[in-house]
């Protein structure tokens, strides 16, 4: 049910997705998707200009490394030269795919006529596209929401006008500009879009559980699953995905499998961002990874003024000792 599939000309293993999620998914996170099975895994969103400015903070969401391969990058920007230049500068730093960000609903982005903004205004849409297909010789997908309104007209007029334009593949995330994540995501339009696409089209919104992935595929024909805030706190739900689709039983997340993970995201942030930044983001992100583990409150609690990896590693291990020796 989740077999290999294309996007262009890049065969991915399965069809598990970690969405672009900006402050979250950069390449230590990402590392922890792919260990976890998901097949393709997306920067955050980096900004066109930011790029092409040559900003270093921006140049640094296209670090990457050769065991989270293939990666998506996701650009986002309202100008086709600028959209056209960032794109092949993400290409020539490792990107396998780049990917137009059509859904941001920020009022930072859709105010400068990027992100959301673009799929009302078919016009600018259409010279993007183009001069980002000309641009580049990797994959090229679009990431689009329902549109403005509820008709879901617009999602299906851009998945069209992408598909023209030489796109490769269509990420749905079925709720309105408006809607923000108000309301259900409604995987209807999912099956809408496909039906009118011979490109791969990829669902997204509100998998929360593996089973959520197994249902969306079944329920829209989609070709591949993208998920998102499900994967900040569990990044094992790829993992559980493709057993479910070979049949096998899942069972909760074992203890350990948390503590490795911990213990790697944190290894891994250090390396990326420096001690002091990674321990400031790891003060919550270690919390995530604890949820669900008992007396996660108090390691949450243990963890929120952490200063150094040492710091850190003591208070995973103090964790990991008190769960192992409640349960000898
Ligand atoms: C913290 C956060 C950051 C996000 N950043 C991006 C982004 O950079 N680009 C993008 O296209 N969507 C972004 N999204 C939207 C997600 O990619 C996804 O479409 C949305 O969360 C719905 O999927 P889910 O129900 O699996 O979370 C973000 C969502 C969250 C919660």
């Amino acid at each position: 049910m989740f077999p290999s599939f294309r996007i262009g000309s890049l065969v991915l293993d399965n069809a598990t997705v970690l969405a672009p999620l900006a402050g979250i998914s950069n390449l230590p996170f990402r590392l922890l998707a792919k260990e976890k099975g998901c097949a393709l895994v997306c920067s955050e969103m980096v900004s066109a200009k930011g790029l092409l400015f040559q900003s270093q903070k921006t140049l640094r969401y296209l670090d990457n490394a050769p065991e989270e391969k293939p990666l998506s990058v996701q650009i986002f920007g309202a100008e086709a030269d600028s959209m056209a230049a960032a794109a092949k500068i993400a290409e020539s730093a490792g990107a396998d795919i780049v990917d137009i960000n059509f859904g941001c609903s920020v009022r930072k982005v859709v105010k400068t006529g990027a992100g959301a903004a673009l799929m009302k205004d078919a016009e600018n849409a259409e010279k993007i596209l183009k001069a980002v297909r000309q641009s580049l010789s990797v994959p090229l997908t679009i990431k689009i929401r329902s549109g403005w309104d509820a008709s879901g007209r617009q999602a299906l007029a851009i998945a069209r006008m992408a598909e023209d334009c030489g796109a490769d593949a269509v990420t749905v995330h079925p709720r309105t500009a408006l809607q923000g994540f108000r309301g259900n995501a409604d995987w209807s339009l999912i099956a809408r879009v496909k039906e009118k696409l011979s490109i791969p089209v990829i669902g997204n919104g509100d998998i929360v559980r593996a089973e959520d992935a197994i249902r969306m595929k079944s329920e829209t024909g989609c070709d591949g699953v993208m998920i998102g805030r499900a994967a900040i706190g569990s990044p094992w739900i790829f993992s559980r995905i493709l057993a479910l689709e070979k049949g096998e039983k899942i069972h909760p997340a074992d203890p350990e499998m948390h503590f490795d993970m911990m213990l790697r995201y944190l290894r891994d942030s250090v390396r990326y961002l420096g001690e002091k930044n990674a321990c400031f983001i790891m003060r919550s992100r270690l919390g995530w990874l604890s949820k669900g583990l008992p007396r996660s409150s108090a390691f949450r609690d243990a963890i929120r003024q952490i200063t150094s990896e040492a710091e850190a590693v003591e208070k995973i291990s103090d964790f990991r000792r008190l769960l192992c020796e409640k349960e000898s």
